[in-house]
């Protein structure tokens, strides 16, 4: 054994990789590297990437750090992460055969009512936490089976993003818990697949991978893998979790009363749950945890940080978010009367609309591109809040909120944050939390903690508290909701023209 052991925690993003190396006792953060991709947009509404351009991206990427260990023998396990409910399809040779349909992709609406008509909507919410949307798995293999019969017909083997990578790895089809719960396949009391809603959904079972715990040791990296990557043949590799049970960890919610905000592309409310979750009304999302036997509950917004990165793309602002935010300081709260609603990839939670876009409205003359910068942060922060309300609303303890992902890095967002919230934000010890839950994970499976819980326990710290100042938001907070009401009519009536998208 080597003296200062390492473990690797791989997050396979909507926009690129970033690999950590951790110290497993002490939770720092020794090294990091990252790679980036493109999403293709084919036609309005989908979403796609290559997945073996995530699989050459990463490999380089975990090359490029082990180059830099004074051992590679000093990793003692790597675990990846990812973006979630995106379909990879291989042949019997693992070949991918066709381009992975992401987690934003909005093409499945006609699929998602075929399932509720075959299964039944609260049957399927029953099983497996949640009703069939267009981010979720099982509508889009259902649109594969019945738009690409050729590539239906040569299915051998599923795999959600971060699998692909790892089966790539290792040579190993495998799951956890958290990610397979986003397919709509999974049964969240057995934690694993549903043999009822696989079957009733034309699902082969032998498609799908073995249902791990997160922390679980599925195999280790192969000769093809150590070749890629550098990691030495046989390195222990942990099944990981879906991104957002590892942020969920990585901000410390392993138990239940703590709640955490994730700001990535997407906008994710999660709390954790000690029994399943049972919300027959399907607004919060049900899914295992990536800490053994618990479960929890989240609400995606589809455009959080990516409404921010859209506004300034859009713009042709050269500038870094700090610099953008930065403009917006003398702007005041609710910005002059400008608003924002942050729909630009339809929207998941709080409103199940794929067809939902996005809107300013409230302008005049007297504006300009700071006003809606700041309508566009406190559109993102109106979005969240309308999930934490959901939360509220089912129970849960909302009092203090974990922040995580890009507002972290800038005071004035996690007080606009505090402010729309109307509850202290924390930050906590973790530069990138998905990457950082799943070298979490490694840290279990390499032995150094018994579970996710001692993990978080040993390695996630709070670094700041900011409590709200003031109620500037009242207004905002109160009339927030008649504003999609008045304009879903139109934005439908605009998405069916559009041929864009
Ligand atoms: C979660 C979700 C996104 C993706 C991409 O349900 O769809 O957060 O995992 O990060």
């Amino acid at each position: 054994m080597t003296r200062n052991p390492l473990v690797l925690g791989i997050d396979i993003g909507t926009s690129g990789c970033r690999v950590l190396a951790v110290h497993p006792a002490t939770g720092a953060v020794v090294d990091q590297e990252s790679g980036s991709w493109t999403t293709d947009t084919p036609h309005p509404h989908w979403s796609e990437q290559d997945p073996d351009a995530w699989w050459d991206t990463t490999a380089s990427a975990i090359g490029r750090l082990i180059e830099r260990l004074p051992s590679p023998d000093a990793v003692h396990a790597v675990a990846f992460a990812g973006q979630m409910h995106g379909l990879v399809l291989h042949d019997e040779s693992g070949q991918v055969l066709r381009p992975a349909i992401l987690w934003n992709d909005q093409r499945t609406v006609e699929q998602c009512e075929q399932i509720h008509e075959r299964v039944g909507r609260k049957t399927l919410i029953r099983h497996t936490g949640k009703p069939a949307l267009p981010g979720f798995t099982a509508p889009k293999l259902r649109w594969v089976q019945q738009h690409e019969p050729d590539v239906a017909d040569r299915i051998a083997r599923i795999c959600l993003p971060k699998d692909h990578v790892r089966f790539r790895a290792t040579g190993i089809h495998a799951i956890d818990a958290a990610d397979a719960s986003g397919t709509n396949w999974l049964d969240l009391e057995t934690r694993d697949w549903s043999p009822t809603i696989c079957e009733s959904l034309d699902v082969d079972p032998n498609w799908l991978p073995t249902v791990h715990e997160a922390a679980d040791i599925i195999g280790a990296i192969d000769a093809d893998g150590a070749r890629a990557t550098g990691l030495p043949e046989g390195t222990p590799v942990v099944a990981g979790a879906g991104d957002q049970a590892a942020a969920g960890i990585a901000c410390g919610v392993v138990r239940e009363g703590l709640v955490s905000v994730t700001i990535g592309t997407s906008g994710v409310v999660f709390a954790q749950m000690d029994h399943p979750p049972a919300d027959p009304s399907g607004a919060l999302h049900g899914f295992c945890h990536a800490v053994s036997g618990r479960w929890h509950v989240m609400g995606c917004m589809l455009a959080a940080g990516g409404s921010l990165q859209w506004w300034r793309d859009a713009m042709d602002i050269h500038a870094d978010f700090d610099a953008l935010i930065e403009e917006i300081a003398d702007i005041p709260p609710g910005a002059d009367g400008v608003r924002f609603l942050p729909y630009l990839s339809g929207e998941r939670s709080p409103h199940d609309d794929p067809r939902a876009s996005g809107a300013f409205l409230g302008l005049t003359m007297q504006h300009d591109r700071r006003h809606m910068t700041r309508a566009v942060l406190e559109g993102i922060a109106m979005g969240l809040n309308d999930m934490l309300e959901l939360l509220r609303a089912g129970g849960h303890d909302t009092t203090t909120v974990r922040v995580a992902g890009g507002a972290t890095r800038n005071p004035f967002w996690l007080q606009l944050l505090a402010d729309v919230f109307q509850v202290p934000v924390e930050t906590v010890n973790v530069p990138d939390a998905t990457a950082y839950g799943a070298a979490m994970l490694a840290a279990v499976g390499s032995g150094t903690h018994a579970d996710a819980i001692a993990a978080a326990d040993a390695m996630v710290s709070v670094t700041t508290r900011v409590e709200p100042d003031g109620d500037d938001y009242a207004e905002l907070r109160a009339t927030w909701g008649s504003l999609y009401q008045a304009l879903a009519p139109t934005m439908h009536r605009l998405a069916d023209q559009s041929t864009i998208r």
